[in-house]
C-alpha cells in the first residue's frame, strides 16, 4: 500500500492563542507524542509526512530534530512542517534547514503585517518570525508562507507577498479561516468550510481518494484530522446522536480504545480494525464526513507561486 500523506500531532504544545484553534478556550494538559510509537509507521510507504496536528505546534516538539535525522535517514517521504514559526533563535532555524536538507519544507503563519498579524496569531511576535524565516531560507529552506485572509488584512495581500518574496519563500497561500467573529470578520463573499459543505453534495473523502492518515498525540490512527479534533471529541454526544444508525465505528472504539493505538497495535492491524473498516464502507453516511468534506482543500486554499 501507499500513503499520499500522514499527519502526525508531534506535540500539544504551543506559544500562541489563535482564537479558533483548538487548543485555545480549553483547558488540558499538553503533551508530547513518544517518539518510538512515531518510528513504527511505514514511512517508506509514505510520499508526505506531515508535522501538522490539532492543537500544537511542531517547534515545541522536544525531540523534532531526532525525528528529522531519523526519518531521512531512514526513508525518503518529503517533510513538510506547520509552523507559527515564532519561537527559537535564527541557529536553530538555519539547523534546521540544514537537517531537511531540500527534501522537506516548512509553511509558515504570517496572517498580515506587523499591525494585523497580532490580531490573529495572538501570542507571535512578526519580527521574530521574519527573523527566522529569512535565515532559514538564506541557507536553502524551503518556505510557504500561509497567509489566512479577514476583513482587516485583505488589503494588505499584495504587500506580504512583497515581503514573502524578499524572505526567499517559495509560494503563498491564502486560506479561507474556518471562522469569523466581530473582532476577526469575514472579507467580503468568504465561506468556511462547514457553509461550503452545507451547499455541496457530493463527499470527496481525502483519506480514501488520497490514501492518507492521522497520528494523535496520544498515538491514535484516526482516518484524518478531522476524525480526531476535539470538536469531534468533546461533542461525542451530538455525533452519537446524528449516527445513531450508524454507530459500528464508535461502538468498536468505545468498547476497545487501544484497538486504535500504535503503542499497542501494528499499523497494519489498525487499517484492518472494526473501527476503519466501517469508516472506509459508510464514511458518505457519517455526519462528521458531511459536515466537513464536501470542500476540499482546493476550495480552501489558493496556492501562487513566488
Ligand atoms: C493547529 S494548527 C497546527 C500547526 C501550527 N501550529 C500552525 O499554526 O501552523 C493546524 C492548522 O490550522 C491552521 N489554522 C489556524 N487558525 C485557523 C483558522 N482560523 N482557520 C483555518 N485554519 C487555521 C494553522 O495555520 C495550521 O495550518
Ligand atoms: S499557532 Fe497553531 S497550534 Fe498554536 S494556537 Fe495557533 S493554530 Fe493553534
Ligand atoms: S471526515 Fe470523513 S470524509 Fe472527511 S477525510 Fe475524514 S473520513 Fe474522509
Amino acid at each position: 500500500m501507499s500513503y499520499q500523506f500522514v499527519d502526525i500531532e508531534t506535540t500539544s504544545y504551543c506559544n500562541a492563542k489563535c482564537p479558533f484553534c483548538n487548543r485555545t478556550n480549553m483547558a488540558f494538559k499538553p503533551k508530547n507524542l513518544d517518539i518510538e510509537v512515531i518510528k513504527k509507521l511505514p514511512f517508506n510507504e509514505i510520499s508526505v509526512t506531515l508535522l501538522l496536528g490539532n492543537k500544537g505546534d511542531a517547534i515545541f516538539y522536544p525531540k523534532l530534530f531526532e525525528l528529522i535525522e531519523w526519518i531521512r535517514a531512514n526513508a525518503k517521504t518529503w517533510i513538510q512542517i506547520h509552523t507559527n514559526a515564532s519561537f527559537h533563535n535564527e541557529f536553530w532555524w538555519i539547523h534546521l534547514a540544514q537537517l531537511l536538507n531540500g527534501q522537506g519544507a516548512i509553511i509558515y503563519a504570517l496572517d498580515g503585517l506587523e499591525d494585523t498579524h497580532k490580531l490573529h496569531r495572538i501570542g507571535t511576535d512578526f519580527n521574530k518570525i521574519v527573523k527566522n524565516i529569512t535565515a532559514f531560507n538564506k541557507v536553502g529552506g524551503k518556505s510557504i508562507c500561509q497567509f489566512l485572509k479577514f476583513k482587516h488584512n485583505e488589503h494588505q495581500v499584495d504587500a506580504i507577498k512583497e515581503l514573502v518574496r524578499f524572505m526567499g519563500s517559495e509560494k503563498f497561500w491564502i486560506r479561507k479561516s474556518r471562522e469569523y467573529n466581530s473582532i476577526l470578520q469575514r472579507p467580503d463573499g468568504a465561506k468556511t468550510r462547514h457553509e461550503m459543505s452545507k451547499e455541496n453534495t457530493e463527499i470527496k473523502c481525502v483519506f480514501l481518494s488520497k490514501p492518507s492518515f492521522y497520528l494523535t498525540v496520544d498515538g491514535e490512527i484516526r482516518p484524518c484530522c478531522f476524525m480526531a479534533d476535539d470538536d469531534y471529541k468533546g461533542n461525542f454526544k451530538q455525533h452519537f446522536y446524528e449516527d445513531i444508525h450508524n454507530l459500528q465505528h464508535l461502538i468498536a472504539y468505545k468498547r476497545d480504545p487501544n484497538s486504535i493505538n500504535l503503542r499497542d497495535n501494528s499499523f497494519s492491524d489498525i487499517m484492518n480494525s472494526r473501527y476503519y473498516k466501517h469508516i472506509k464502507t459508510n464514511y458518505k453516511k457519517l455526519f462528521r464526513c458531511n459536515q466537513k468534506c464536501k470542500a476540499t482543500f482546493e476550495d480552501i486554499v489558493d496556492e501562487e507561486l513566488l
